[in-house]
């Protein structure tokens, strides 16, 4: 399976996935393409000290999203790519781009979905004082951090945590579960009945 990847910015989930790529944690995913919206994000850096194929298309430097999405499009269609996998790509993808982008996308979140999409969500969960949060990788449709979910995993929360402590407690968690989804889809165990994703044994 060719994936590409949207950063914008540390990219641990990307670094975490090209690990377990190379140990063979992860097997029959390669990646394509890395793209960031953003010329400083550190995504970009890793993806050429790795000489993995990257790209930015920096987004301030277009007039509108429409532009901006076309050019994205560009990049993803001159490559092989069976998924489009968000990775901290911190902005929302349009209509035009997902009826046109001819794959599946996914996108990973750091809580547990529905509760607390958007930004910063490990802070809206210690706002409301939730005692476990998590996070969720689940496919990508028009509405924010809303569409069909792949698989979730719990984090507690604890009494004396900041959003940096929760958040790093629960980015441990994402490191390993998006591997796991990834795998799931490259083995085709993954299909959507409604919105329900339904995992093949
Ligand atoms: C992660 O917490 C992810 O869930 C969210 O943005 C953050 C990206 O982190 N969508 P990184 O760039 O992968 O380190």
């Amino acid at each position: 399976m060719k994936i590409v990847v949207f950063a914008s910015g540390r990219g641990s989930n990307f670094k975490a996935i090209v690990e377990n790529i190379e140990s063979g944690a992860l097997t029959n995913v390669e990646v394509s393409l890395v793209l960031s919206d953003k010329p400083e994000a550190n995504v970009l850096t890793y993806a050429a000290e790795k000489g993995i194929p990257h790209v930015c298309v920096d987004s301030k430097t277009f007039a509108t999203k429409d532009d901006y999405e076309k050019a994205l499009l560009e990049e993803v269609h001159k490559v092989p790519c069976n998924l489009l996998v968000l990775a901290g790509y911190m902005r929302i993808l349009g209509e035009d781009f997902m009826t046109n982008v001819g794959c599946p996308v996914v996108n990973i979140h750091p809580s547990l979905l529905p509760s607390f999409p958007g930004l910063h969500a490990q802070q809206q969960a210690l706002d409301y004082g939730v005692k476990v949060s998590g996070c969720t990788v689940h496919f990508v449709d028009l509405e924010l951090d809303h569409g069909p979910i792949i698989a979730q995993v719990p984090v507690p929360v604890m009494d004396d945590d900041d959003e940096d402590s929760l958040s790093a407690r629960i980015l441990v968690q994402e490191h390993q579960l998006y591997t796991v989804c990834l795998q799931l889809i490259a083995d085709k165990k993954v299909s959507i009945v409604d919105r329900c994703v339904k995992i093949k044994k």
